[in-house]
């Protein structure tokens, strides 16, 4: 895998562990710099882009062929409230949302780095920083409801 992330990832939990670390207490995990939000781009570009589209709108190559349109992923925040909810993203990313009829495949099966610990509600919460980087990726991403700016 590219350089960038495992490198992060041993100050990341090194910081975790000591507590009161600025960018692991801010309840959404590492945080997206530039770096990281080029890894993100790269892992949805290889795994997501053939279905949702390499704009996240839903428009990929494959989505004509498929029983289910692959959802616009610009749109993630807007229709939940303008709230981008990281956690599931992650979740549905590692088991797919209907992994038994669905067509995305999960993605819990292959290598998705190293694992870091972020803080969720105040608890160390281990989560794949391959996970983490497509949905900071994803958020980056997110744009306002039609008619809003
Ligand atoms: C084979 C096509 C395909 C691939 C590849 C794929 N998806 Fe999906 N995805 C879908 C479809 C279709 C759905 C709609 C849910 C369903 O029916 O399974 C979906 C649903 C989702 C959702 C839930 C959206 C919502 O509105 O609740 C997210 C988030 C998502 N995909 C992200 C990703 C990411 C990130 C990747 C790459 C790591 C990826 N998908 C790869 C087809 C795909």
């Amino acid at each position: 895998m590219p350089g960038g992330l495992s490198k992060l990832s041993i100050p990341a939990l090194a910081c975790a562990l000591v507590t009161g670390c600025a960018a692991l207490n801010n309840g959404a995990g590492l945080e997206p710099d530039p770096e990281n939000l080029a890894y993100g781009r790269a892992l949805y570009t290889e795994n997501c882009a053939v279905c949702h589209g390499a704009k996240a709108d839903g428009l990929g190559p494959h989505a004509a062929n498929l029983d289910r349109p692959p959802p616009n992923l610009t749109l993630l925040a807007a229709r939940n409230n303008g709230t981008f909810d990281q956690d599931y993203v992650m979740s549905t990313i590692f088991a797919s949302p209907s992994e038994e009829i669905g067509p995305m495949p999960a993605f819990a099966h292959r290598d998705l780095g190293p694992l870091i610990v972020v803080e969720r509600d105040g608890l160390g919460t281990p989560v794949f920083t391959d996970l983490l980087a497509i949905a900071n990726y994803l958020e980056s991403l997110q744009v306002p409801p039609a008619g809003e700016s």
